[in-house]
């Protein structure tokens, strides 16, 4: 027997102001998106964004059903937005922003794992890593250099080929 660890590694930033410019306002992005949000049920506001290689920027949010199986996630909205687009833009970034409609959130939302799954194969058809900026309006934002690395053990198409 032998044990194996893996590690993440990410940086945090303090608040969005020291942030590199297209980082600051793919963030603004997300958190303006927050503001589409449908969510009359969770009453949590979840705004994504995506920064493309060709510097736009494309939002989404998360839209509740009251068949709650159908809640879509803000993340997999904007990336399945994106994909069924005709666009030929490869994703650089995705910031998440998220605001509860009465309570203050003190810590960044993370992407939950169905998306991070969506997120990995965005990665694997790009053959380019997904740079993931998680942030809390008012406090600090993360930024990991995949979406692996928020997945270590994601299940991958590769096996099934
Ligand atoms: N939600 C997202 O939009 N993204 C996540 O990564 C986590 C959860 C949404 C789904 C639902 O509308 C609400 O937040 C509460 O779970």
């Amino acid at each position: 027997m032998k044990e194996a660890k893996k590690t993440v590694t990410y940086s945090i930033w303090e608040d969005i102001e020291s942030l590199p410019e297209l980082d600051r306002k793919l963030v603004l992005a997300a958190n303006r998106a927050t503001e589409s949000a449908y969510a009359p049920y969770s009453n949590f506001f979840v705004g994504a964004a995506l920064l493309l290689d060709d510097h736009s920027i494309l939002k989404g949010s998360n839209q509740e059903n009251a068949a709650y199986s159908v809640c879509l996630c803000a993340e997999r909205n904007v990336l399945t937005t994106h994909g069924a687009s005709d666009s030929d833009q490869g994703i650089n970034a995705i910031a998440v922003v998220a605001r509860h409609k009465t309570k203050e959130l003190s810590e960044p939302v993370f992407p939950c794992g169905v998306c991070r799954q969506m997120m990995c194969e965005f990665e694997d058809r790009q053959k380019a890593p997904i740079r993931v900026l998680v942030h809390v309006p008012d406090g600090p934002c993360l930024i990991f250099s995949s979406a692996r690395a928020l997945l270590p053990f994601a299940f991958s198409g590769s096996v099934l080929r």
